[in-house]
Parts: structure tokens; C-alpha cells; sequence
């Protein structure tokens, strides 16, 4: 059993890790600024501080009093879109921010993070699936940012003793009983699909047909989020320097027209597709290698099958209407 801060645990993916702590007996404090997270997210379980990193004196006498021995660091921005005309948001909230967190920690002594970072730190993949030992070139200041908190773990371990687990994936995806997908805009594809199958919106634009895939549409990664939380427990436990581990869903990948197809499956309802031009810089295959998270964390995607994660996005989406 631990104390364990959850920063960003009133956002989709922070929440769920906190309910998987939780279940798995850890007393846990979610600490957010509900830029982005929900206040009705947070478990019942956990203590909830409405709070902000850059608030120093708040972060630190949260960090005191609940006596935290690790963080899981999931407060972050994350619009690849948005990263690019404003990084300045992203270096000061992903790096600024970030470091303001290993500060605290520094100074109160704690000595476990795990971080929820992202395959975008490779940047375009040369070789797939993407393996940790894939270079690092990130294309936008999103995955930028995330490398530079990644590389500063690096050093603050030998420096300071605070030993880390970065976590990088791409699409997190699914709901838990309780909480999933409402990102405010929505970007992410299976909420937007079940936004067309419940007349929320006319159709779903498929950007490029015409990829040397098996149907021509992009084929991408997506992980359910009760997955990715199960990751970032077992990472608690091997907080020992500064790791990395690239998360997978294994196998080839789902293409955006086998996500609508599960969707119409799974809604039974009709869901119109618009083919658009493909947008620049979008690759044909994306998918990344779990073989090392595997060896070392014991994890593997448990709920992999893309029809029982576009289920539960449908469960939760129902829930909330
Ligand atoms: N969603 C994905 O597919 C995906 C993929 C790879 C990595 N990630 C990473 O996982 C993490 C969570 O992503 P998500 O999709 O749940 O996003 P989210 O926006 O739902 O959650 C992020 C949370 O952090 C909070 N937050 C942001 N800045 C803060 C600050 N300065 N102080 C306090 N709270 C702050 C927000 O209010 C929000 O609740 C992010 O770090 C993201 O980069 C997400």
C-alpha cells in the first residue's frame, strides 16, 4: 500500500488510474486545476485538491499532508494542434510545470514518479512497431515538451533519488464503469464516431483512402484506458533510475474505417462517412511495441479487442446522456 498523488486525476486517463489504485488498496490524492478534468471524474475514494502545479506552496502542503510517498504525473496539455501555434503553453505547463513537481518532491523526499508521457517523443517512425531504442525526434512541441520532462527525470535521478517510469503510448481509449472519454474539444476518433452514431454530428470525415494499408484508411494504436491504468500501477513498483516503456496494443493496429465498422456494430446505428483530403504529416501505420513493458513490468493489453473498447465508450457515452 502507498500514498500516492495523482496529478491530472480529474482528467480521462488520471481518473481511471486513480480508480485502479484505489481497487488495488493505495490511498491516493488527486490534484488537478479542472482546466480540462472533471470534478465528478475523481473516484469517491480518493481525496480530491482543486489545485494548480504552479502553485508551489499549495502542491507542497498537499504533498506534506497527505504524507504522498509517489506521484503519478498526469496533468498535462496535450493538443498536438494546439501545441504547434501556442508553445509556450506547452513548454510552460509540460516543462515548467513539470519541474515545479520535481521540486516539490525534491524537497519533501519522495522518491517514485511514474509519467504519463507519449510515443510522439520518437517523432516519425523509421521501423515499426515503434521500440524504446527508436530514435527520438519529436515532429511537434507536444512531444517535444514531453521529451524534455523525460530527460530531465534522467538526471534528477542520480542528482536527487527520484526514480521514474515514463509511460509513452499513443490512443488511449474505452471507459471504465465510471469514467471515460469528454475532452472539451473533442479530438480523439472513437468518441467523435459515437458522436456521428448518436446524431451529435452528420458524419465522420475519414481524412485520406488512399493509404497502403489493408482497407487504404490510417492504421493506428489505441489502448484501453483500464489498460493503460493497470500500467501505470505496475509502474509504481519499478521506480528504479529513469525507465522508459513504450505501451501497444499489439498485433497490427486498428484502421479508422475498422473502428467505424465496430461502432456501427456496437451502436447498431447508421454512421456516415466523408472522405477528405489526408492531412499532412499523418503516417499510413502507427502502432508501437510493448515486448520491453512486458519482459520488465509484467503488462500486457488485457482488453485489446477494438469492438469491447468502442463497447464501453458507448456505455459511458449512453451514462452521460
Ligand atoms: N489521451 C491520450 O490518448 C494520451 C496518449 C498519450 C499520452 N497521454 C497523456 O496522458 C495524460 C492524460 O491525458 P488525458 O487524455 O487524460 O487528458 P485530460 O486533459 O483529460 O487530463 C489532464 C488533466 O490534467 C489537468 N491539468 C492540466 N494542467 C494542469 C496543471 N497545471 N495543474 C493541475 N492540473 C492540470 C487537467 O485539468 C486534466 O484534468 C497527459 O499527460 C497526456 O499527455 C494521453
Amino acid at each position: 500500500m502507498m500514498r500516492v498523488l495523482v496529478t491530472g486525476g480529474a482528467g480521462y486517463i488520471g481518473s481511471v488510474v486513480a480508480e485502479e489504485l484505489l481497487s488495488d488498496g493505495h490511498e491516493v490524492v488527486v490534484y488537478d486545476n479542472l482546466a480540462k478534468g472533471r470534478r465528478d471524474a475523481v473516484p469517491p475514494g480518493a481525496t480530491f485538491v482543486h489545485g494548480d502545479l504552479g502553485d508551489g506552496q499549495l502542491l507542497r502542503e498537499t504533498l506534506r499532508r497527505s504524507r504522498s510517498e509517489a506521484v503519478v504525473h498526469m496533468a498535462a496539455d496535450s493538443l498536438v494542434g494546439e501545441s504547434v501555434v501556442d508553445p509556450a503553453k506547452y513548454y510552460a505547463n509540460n516543462v515548467g510545470n513539470g519541474l515545479a513537481l520535481l521540486d516539490a518532491m525534491k524537497e519533501l523526499e519522495i522518491g517514485r514518479l511514474v509519467f504519463s508521457s507519449t510515443v510522439a517523443v520518437h517523432g516519425e517512425p523509421k521501423k515499426l512497431p515503434i521500440e524504446e531504442t527508436a530514435p527520438t525526434d519529436p515532429v511537434n512541441p507536444y512531444g517535444e515538451t514531453k521529451l524534455a520532462f523525460e530527460r530531465a527525470l534522467r538526471w534528477y535521478s542520480g542528482a536527487y533519488g527520484i526514480h521514474s517510469v515514463s509511460l509513452r503510448y499513443f490512443n488511449a481509449a474505452g471507459a471504465s464503469e465510471r469514467s471515460g472519454e469528454r475532452h472539451d474539444p473533442e479530438t480523439h476518433l472513437i468518441p467523435l464516431v459515437l458522436q456521428a452514431a448518436a446524431g451529435e454530428r452528420p458524419a465522420i470525415t475519414v481524412f485520406g483512402d488512399d493509404y497502403k494499408t489493408r482497407d487504404g484508411t490510417c492504421i493506428r494504436d489505441y489502448i484501453h484506458v483500464i489498460d493503460l491504468a493497470r500500467a501505470h500501477v505496475l509502474a509504481l513498483g519499478a521506480c528504479d533510475g529513469a525507465r522508459a516503456y513504450n505501451l501497444g496494443c499489439g498485433g497490427d493496429g486498428t484502421t479508422v474505417m475498422e473502428v467505424i465498422d465496430a461502432a456501427r456494430e456496437v451502436t447498431g446505428r447508421k454512421i456516415d462517412v466523408e472522405v477528405g483530403p489526408r492531412r499532412p504529416g499523418d503516417p499510413a501505420r502507427l502502432v508501437a511495441s510493448f515486448a520491453r513493458a512486458e519482459r520488465d513490468l509484467g503488462w500486457r493489453p488485457a482488453l485489446a479487442d477494438i469492438r469491447g473498447i468502442v463497447e464501453s465508450a458507448w456505455r459511458f457515452a449512453e451514462s452521460r446522456r
